[in-house]
C-alpha cells in the first residue's frame, strides 16, 4: 500500500520515496528555466528512440505512432507559448514526459524503455550546440564578409601601423582589416573541428551501463544527423569535452572580437578621430552634450568575459567528478547557452559595427606620415642604397630621427644636408621611400600590406567566402 500523501512524491521516480521533496530541495533541483532551451532537441531525440522502439519491436508500431503524435503536439504546445513549465517537474525531459502521459495516458510510460535521462540530456545537449555551432559560423561568414567590402574600399588608406601601440610603420587599412578576416578564418575553423567530433551519438547508453533491451542505435544515431553512436557507454553519458571545447573556440572568438573592438574604441577616440560611428550605433551622456561614445563596441569587448567566464565555470564544473553521471553536471548547460547566445549577438552587433564605422582618410594618412614612422625605410635604403649592415643601417637612421625630434619635423622634411651629416652617401633619391605612401607601396613580400598585395588577398577571400 502506497503511504499517505504519496500522491505527492515525484511521479517519474518517487516509487521508493514515502515524502515528497523539501521546498529547497525542489529549488536547487529545477533545471527547467535553463534546459527549456532544447525542448525541440528533447523532443527530436525522443521521436527518434520511440521510432526506433517500433521498428526493432520493443513496442508495436502502433505504440511508438502514437507516442510520436504525441510527442509532436508537445512540440506544438512549446512553440506556440501554451505549454506550462514548472519547477516541481524539475527539468525539460519530465515536463515532455508528464505532458505526454495527459495526452495518451499510460501508453506514455513506455517511451523511456531503455533509455534515462543521461543519455537522453547528452544528446539533447550534442543537438542544441551542434546547430548553435553551425549558427556562429554562418555568423562568423557575415562578418568575414563586411570586413571585405570594407577592406576592398580601403586597400589603399593609409594609416599609422602600430607595435606597443606606438608608431611604427604605416600599413593600409585594408590590410589591417584583413588580418581579422583571417583569426575569425580560424575560429570558424575551430567551431567545425568541435563540431564534428561532437557529432557522435549518447542515445542508448541508458544510465551508464547500456541496456539488455535489444536497441538499434545505428538507427538512433543516423535519424539525429550523427556519424555514429558512441562507442563507450560511461564516456557517453559522462563527457562534457564537446561542450568544453566549443567554449574553448568560442573564447578564443569572443578575444578576437574584444580587439576588434578596442581597436574601433581607440580609432573613434576624440584624441585619434580615425574613424566616427553613425548616430544609429552611437549613445550620448546624460551629462555631457558633446559626447558620442562607443558603447556597442564597448560592450562586445566586455562581453568576452562572460563567454571566457563560462569556460571556466565549466572546466571547474567537470574537475575531479568521477564516472559516470553526477548531477554535477546539471550545471553544464548554462555557461554554454549563455556564451553561444552571447557570441552570436556579439558577432553580428560587430557585423553592423565594421559596415557603419566611417574611416576619415584624412586624418589617419596625416598620422601615418607622422611619428618618424618610415624610420626602417631609410634604415633599408642605406642598406640598399649605401652598403650598410642593417646594424649600422639602423643605427644612423635612429641618429636621424633623432635629429629630426630636435628639429621638430619628420623624416621628409629634412634636408639632403642633414642627413648627409650622418652618412655622406646618402643621396637625394633617399626622398623615394620617406613618404608613407611609397613606404606602403614597397612592402610587397608575401602577405605585406603594399595594395598590391591587400588587392591579392581580397581576392583571395572574394572566392572562399
Ligand atoms: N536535468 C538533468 C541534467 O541536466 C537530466 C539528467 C538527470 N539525471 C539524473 N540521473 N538525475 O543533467
Amino acid at each position: 500500500m502506497a503511504p499517505k500523501n504519496h500522491d505527492k512524491v515525484n511521479p517519474l521516480w518517487g516509487g521508493r520515496f514515502a515524502a515528497s521533496a523539501d521546498n529547497l530541495m525542489q529549488i536547487i533541483n529545477a533545471s527547467i528555466d535553463v534546459d527549456k532551451q532544447m525542448a525541440a532537441e528533447d523532443i527530436a531525440g525522443s521521436i527518434a528512440h520511440v521510432t526506433m522502439l517500433g521498428s526493432v519491436g520493443i513496442l508495436s508500431k502502433a505504440e511508438a505512432e502514437k507516442i510520436q503524435t504525441g510527442l509532436e503536439q508537445i512540440l506544438q504546445e512549446i512553440e506556440s507559448g501554451t505549454f506550462e513549465f514548472t519547477a516541481e517537474k524539475e527539468d525539460i525531459h519530465m515536463h515532455v514526459e508528464a505532458r505526454l502521459g495527459e495526452l495518451i495516458g499510460p501508453l506514455a510510460g513506455k517511451l523511456h524503455t531503455a533509455r534515462s535521462r543521461n543519455d537522453q540530456v547528452a544528446t539533447d545537449f550534442r543537438l542544441w550546440l551542434r546547430s548553435a555551432l553551425e549558427q556562429q559560423v554562418r555568423g562568423i561568414k557575415d562578418l568575414q564578409r563586411q570586413l571585405l567590402i570594407r577592406a576592398e574600399e580601403h586597400a589603399d588608406t593609409i594609416m599609422p601601423g602600430l607595435t606597443h601601440l606606438q608608431t611604427a610603420q604605416p600599413v593600409t587599412f585594408g590590410h589591417h582589416l584583413l588580418a581579422f578576416v583571417e583569426m575569425l578564418d580560424r575560429d570558424a575553423g575551430r567551431f567545425k573541428d568541435a563540431c564534428a567530433r561532437l557529432n557522435e551519438c549518447p542515445l542508448g547508453s541508458a544510465a551508464l551501463a547500456g541496456t539488455a533491451f535489444a536497441i538499434d542505435r545505428e538507427q538512433t544515431a543516423k535519424s539525429l544527423g550523427f556519424k555514429r553512436p558512441m562507442a563507450n557507454s560511461m564516456d557517453a553519458v559522462s563527457s562534457r569535452d564537446f561542450a568544453l571545447e566549443a567554449l574553448s573556440a568560442a573564447s578564443i572568438c569572443a578575444v578576437h572580437l574584444s580587439r576588434l573592438a578596442d581597436e574601433m574604441v581607440y580609432w573613434t577616440s576624440t584624441a585619434v578621430g580615425f574613424a566616427s560611428f553613425s548616430d544609429r550605433f552611437s549613445t550620448g551622456s546624460s551629462i555631457m552634450p558633446q559626447k558620442r561614445n562607443p558603447d556597442a563596441a564597448e560592450l562586445v569587448r566586455a562581453k568576452t568575459g562572460r563567454v571566457a567566464g563560462a569556460f571556466q565555470s565549466l572546466l571547474i564544473v567537470l574537475k575531479g567528478l568521477p564516472l559516470a553521471y553526477s548531477k554535477d553536471m546539471q550545471e553544464d548547460k548554462e555557461p554554454v547557452f549563455d556564451a553561444m547566445h552571447t557570441l552570436a549577438l556579439c558577432v553580428q552587433v560587430m557585423t553592423a559595427l565594421v559596415g557603419d564605422i566611417q574611416m576619415h582618410r584624412d586624418k589617419m594618412q596625416a598620422a601615418a606620415g607622422g611619428g618618424f614612422a618610415t624610420a626602417t625605410d631609410l634604415a633599408d635604403w642605406l642598406v640598399r642604397e649605401a652598403g650598410k649592415t642593417f646594424r649600422e643601417a639602423h643605427h644612423i637612421s635612429g641618429s636621424i630621427v633623432r635629429l629630426g625630434e630636435e628639429k621638430t619635423c619628420d623624416l621628409d622634411q629634412l634636408s639632403l644636408q642633414d642627413m648627409q651629416g650622418y652618412e655622406p652617401k646618402i643621396t637625394a633619391r633617399v626622398f623615394d621611400v620617406l613618404s608613407p605612401q611609397n613606404s606602403v607601396k614597397s612592402r610587397t613580400s608575401y602577405g605585406g600590406t603594399a595594395p598590391a598585395q591587400v588587392e591579392l588577398q581580397i581576392q583571395n577571400w572574394k572566392k572562399r567566402l
